[in-house]
Formats: structure tokens, C-alpha cells, sequence
């Protein structure tokens, strides 16, 4: 059975790090996991998380699509850098729209992990703890081992791209193993 991954990547950089990580990671996805990669420019399309908007039941259509594709999805993996200690806006913003409405948003119950690259040494690791913690207060079900918390980004990929870095082909691999194994045994779970 084919598991589905949405991967939200953090950066709206054209150039971004994190973007060419999360395809690299769609292209080493074994043939039973289909990775799909939304944006940073496609997050930051989104407005900000308005709650008038949502008890009016107005999300706008690009909010709606994203709670689709959430919803259709066995797994929720983020792709990120850190910016100033946590997590980027963009990206913080769509897990919002994903925690509502309240109790029954799409990240209930899904398998999610967070990864990424940074500038600092620690690759992200704060940016990481703390999408952990929202996708946790959110109701995902958070997967946090293995890591793939990837420092020194502009040296690290100065002259080799993500998709061939050994950790990402290594540990980026694992991270969606285990989003499929838990997405696997969410199924069983509900099949009961
Ligand atoms: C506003 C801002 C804040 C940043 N804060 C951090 C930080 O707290 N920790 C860190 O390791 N890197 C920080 N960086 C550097 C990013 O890690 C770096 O720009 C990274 O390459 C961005 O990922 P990208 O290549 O996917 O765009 C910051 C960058 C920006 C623009």
C-alpha cells in the first residue's frame, strides 16, 4: 500500500535548501512512499490564520486545498530552517490552518516528523523542537526519530547537492520509513 507524505518546506527562497531537500527526499522515497512537496511560495500564498474567518466558515480556497491534500495524506512531513530560533512564519502559519477547526482539524492523528537544514552548526534543531511541539499540541501524531538536522547549510551544500549527501539518502530516507511504518500503524489501529 503506497503511504502519501505532504512535506511543507519552510523557505520561500528561490534557492532554497530545504526546497531542494524535500525533492531530494521525493526522489529516494522507496517506490511505497509518494512524497508531495508544497512550496514555501505556495505557504506564503496563504493568509494569515484568521479565526473570524473560520467561524464564518470562509477558509479560502487555497486553505481548503491544503486541508485536502492534509486530509488524503498518511503522513505530514515538514522541511525547515530556523529563522531567529524557531520556526518559520510561513510554515507555522499553514500547521494553524491545519489545527482547525478545533478537534477535527487534518493534522489529527497523522504521523508528522520535522527536518531540515540551517545556517548554525545544529541545523535547526530549536526550528525543529518547536514544529515538534505544535504539531503535538495540534493532536499529529509526532514521530521524532531518526533526525535529519543538517548544519553549516551554505557549506554543507556549496558543492554537493541534498539528494547526494549520504545523511539525507541515510537518515532522510529513515525519517519517512517511519512516517510510513506509523502511518501503517495508525491503519491497523482503526481497522481495530
Ligand atoms: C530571518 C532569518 C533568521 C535566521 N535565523 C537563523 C537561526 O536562528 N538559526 C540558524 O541556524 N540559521 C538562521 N538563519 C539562516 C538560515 O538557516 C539560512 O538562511 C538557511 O539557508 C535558509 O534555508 P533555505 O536555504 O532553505 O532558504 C536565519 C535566516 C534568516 C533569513
Amino acid at each position: 500500500m503506497t503511504t502519501t507524505v505532504l512535506t511543507l518546506v519552510g523557505s520561500i527562497r528561490n534557492d532554497s535548501t530545504n526546497l531542494k531537500l524535500a525533492h531530494a527526499l521525493a526522489e529516494l522515497a522507496p517506490e511505497d512512499i509518494d512524497v508531495k512537496v508544497v512550496s514555501g511560495k505556495e505557504l506564503a500564498e496563504l493568509a494569515f490564520y484568521d479565526e473570524d474567518i473560520e467561524n464564518a466558515g470562509a477558509a479560502p480556497q487555497n486553505v481548503a486545498d491544503l486541508r485536502e491534500a492534509a486530509g488524503a495524506a498518511d503522513a505530514l512531513l515538514i522541511v525547515t530552517p530556523e529563522y531567529n530560533g524557531t520556526l518559520p512564519a510561513v510554515v507555522k502559519n499553514a500547521v494553524d490552518w491545519l489545527s482547525r477547526p478545533f478537534g477535527s482539524g487534518a493534522l489529527k492523528g497523522l504521523p508528522a516528523a520535522v527536518v531540515g537544514t540551517s545556517m548554525g552548526q545544529y541545523g535547526g534543531v530549536w526550528a525543529h523542537d518547536h514544529g515538534r511541539l505544535s504539531l503535538q499540541i495540534a493532536g499529529a501524531e509526532v514521530v521524532d526519530q531518526p533526525r535529519l538536522e543538517l548544519g553549516h547549510v551554505h557549506k554543507r551544500f556549496a558543492d554537493q547537492e541534498p539528494v547526494d549527501d549520504v545523511e539525507v539518502r541515510e537518515s532522510g530516507v529513515g525519517v519517512l520509513k517511519a512516517l510510513a511504518e506509523a502511518a501503517q500503524n495508525a491503519r491497523v489501529a482503526v481497522a481495530g
